[in-house]
């Protein structure tokens, strides 16, 4: 069985690409890469065409994480029906999915990570504290990609 994962963020420049480099690389050492596809997108187009935030990729690359070949995009309502897993890091990202496409059923990524105290990861482009969004979004993936491996039996 194949699965598709999308993960959401304000920017797509920091929270969401990060999170999809995370499940690629755990993906790829669980044997999975062939049988999941991962993508990101961001609720504004603010910073449409850039790439990864510096910052999120200097922590992220010291933990062995690659960005390569993202680039930030906007989420569209095609996107969201396209997808099994549509993952909001906060909880604007959920309601700004859900204005887009009323009949989606996103998922906070912290929800797969119960462990952790916070349930919304914050926006390191406003508060900084890039190493602590790291950890979060490993544990969300982890737990994002043990669902995965259990609802799909075979996986
Ligand atoms: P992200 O962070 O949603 O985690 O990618 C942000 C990046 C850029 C902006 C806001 C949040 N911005 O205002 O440009």
């Amino acid at each position: 069985m194949n699965v598709s994962v999308l993960f959401v963020c304000l920017g797509n420049i920091c929270r969401s690409p990060t999170a999809e480099a995370v499940l690629r690389r755990k993906a790829e050492e669980a044997g999975l890469k062939e049988r999941i596809s991962i993508d990101s997108a961001g609720t504004s187009d603010w910073e449409a065409g850039n790439s990864p935030d510096s910052r999120s990729v200097a922590v992220a690359s010291k933990r062995g994480y690659s960005f390569e070949g993202q680039t930030a995009r906007q989420l569209t309502s095609d996107d969201i029906s396209g997808f099994d897993y549509v993952i909001a890091m906060d909880r604007q990202n959920l309601q700004d999915i859900r204005k887009l496409q009323p009949e989606s059923q996103p998922r906070l990524l912290l929800d797969f990570a119960p462990h952790v105290t916070e349930d919304e990861v914050p926006d390191p482009w406003y508060h900084g504290r890039f190493e602590e969004v790291l950890d979060m979004i490993e544990a969300g993936v982890d737990g994002l990609l043990a669902e995965i491996r259990e609802r799909s039996g075979s996986v």
